[in-house]
């Protein structure tokens, strides 16, 4: 079976190798790939947003399944555009994916739905925003307020801010902070307190089977300080929620998400990936995801045992129901390496040292994100996210002992990460 993977990070690389392990997959391509991904895929030169191009690869070149990474290309419809031409590929439509693609289209869903979730207030301008604000319907002036854009903003968009003064600055600021047509709608919410989480889904339109929680790290400083980036690391951990909350989980969302998606027309198929927020008054959804996250796939896929083809065809073919995933006992872990400068304009061309050491260790792998093969054939830096070192472990701190054994034997000019992943 030939398989094409649509993007070129380190979740790319991590579902390219788990394709990879399966005895149905003769070749795998990957637009556009890296240099980790290269060595396991063939990668091709189309951009995530050519959706087009890449459906004219994909019938060219007798792709049997398609697997779409990121956001960028289900928000445009890509699932649609194969559909179109009788090709078959795993994710939400475009109507589905809107979920994620408009922050205030979600949030009203939710509201239809009765999902729990933090109160809000939509704005079509800055001006109705700020009077929204000040209509107390989310508390006094010194209460937090979250303010985000409504569109993709690639983790840019979601401003914390701690009083009426900066989330008027926030309001003023979003259009410049992520480009003016994701915040030409801008969403603010009361802030909600608790442990969050991230819960992700295998769907097939009516069915779901739950992957092991798992919880990111955002911000870019140890004890969670400094700016946002797209996560510098994951784990999984089943104790990560109790049965009951994660009954909860499924009777107060996930239930009544596939449902609501079913009698609105756009049931939804593929990776439902729900951000949640562990309150004293029980779960609230922060926002959903129609895809994989990114480093929590690195974290997810090593424990996979399932053959992920079998799950993708279950998938499309409405039959997850039938199937038994399996996932390997214990505990993952994921610490991001960074470029020098990450998350602002990262230095590239660095030489990376001492990744063939530390793939050899025991339960490691170093999945590739921002990765590519410099002027003397060396491995160089590419992307602020440079590497994903994964470890599986009998429970956590087994797999974190030997996720930072492994960062231990590799190095860069410049080199970051987070020693508290998981702390
Ligand atoms: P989102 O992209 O909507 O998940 O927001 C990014 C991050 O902002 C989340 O992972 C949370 O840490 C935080 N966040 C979003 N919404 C809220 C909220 N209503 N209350 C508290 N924190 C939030
Ligand atoms: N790590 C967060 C995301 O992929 O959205």
């Amino acid at each position: 079976m030939n398989i094409f993977v649509i993007g070129s990070g380190g979740r790319e690389h991590a579902i390219c190798s788990t394709f990879s392990k399966s005895k149905r997959v003769s070749k795998i391509y990957c637009a556009q790939g890296n240099a980790g991904i290269a060595e396991i895929a063939e990668c091709v030169p189309i951009a995530s947003d050519d959706i087009r191009a890449l459906s004219v690869f994909a019938s060219a070149s007798d792709i049997d399944l398609t697997f779409v990474g990121g956001e960028t290309s289900l928000a445009l419809g890509i699932v649609d555009e194969f559909q179109s031409r009788g090709l078959r590929i795993v994710g939400p439509t475009k109507a589905a994916a809107y979920l994620e693609s408009s922050k205030a289209f979600a949030k009203d869903f939710m509201v239809r739905h009765n999902i729990p979730t933090a109160r809000y207030l939509t704005s079509v301008s800055t001006e109705s925003a700020i009077r929204e604000l000040d209509s107390g319907a989310l508390g006094d002036a010194s209460h937090p307020i979250v303010v985000k854009a409504d569109g993709l903003a690639a983790g840019k968009g979601v401003v914390l801010a701690e009083n009426r003064v900066k989330a008027i600055q926030a309001i003023n600021e979003m259009s410049s902070l992520v480009g003016t047509a994701a915040a030409d709608v801008i969403v603010l919410e009361e802030c909600l307190v608790g442990r969050e989480i991230s819960l992700l889904a295998f769907c097939d339109g009516e069915n779901f089977a739950l992957m092991p929680p798992t919880r990111d790290h955002k911000r870019i400083g140890e004890g969670d300080t400094g700016p946002n980036t797209g996560g510098m690391g994951t784990i999984t951990d089943d104790s990560l929620l109790s049965a009951e909350q994660t009954d909860e989980i499924i009777e107060t969302v996930i239930a009544p998400t596939l449902r609501g998606c079913a009698d609105e027309g756009f049931p939804f198929r593929g990776i439902l990936f729900l951000g949640l927020m562990m309150t004293a008054d029980g779960p609230r959804v922060l926002e959903y995801n129609v895809r994989f996250g990114d480093p929590e796939t690195q974290s997810i896929l090593v424990r996979l045992e399932t053959d992920l083809v079998d799950i993708c065809e279950a998938m499309i073919n409405g039959t997850l129901s039938d199937m038994e995933i399996r996932w390997k006992p214990g505990a993952s872990a994921t610490v991001v390496l960074a470029a020098e400068g990450y998350p602002g304009s990262p230095r590239k061309g660095d030489v990376i040292n001492g990744l063939d050491e530390a793939t050899k260790l025991d339960g490691v792998t170093v999945f590739h994100a921002g990765t590519s093969i410099g002027a003397n054939n060396d491995l160089v830096t590419a992307g602020g996210r440079v590497l994903g070192v994964t470890a599986i472990g009998d429970n956590i701190s087994h797999a974190l002992e030997r996720a930072y054994k492994a960062i231990g034997l590799i190095n860069w000019a410049g080199m970051q990460y987070r020693r508290d992943i998981g702390k």
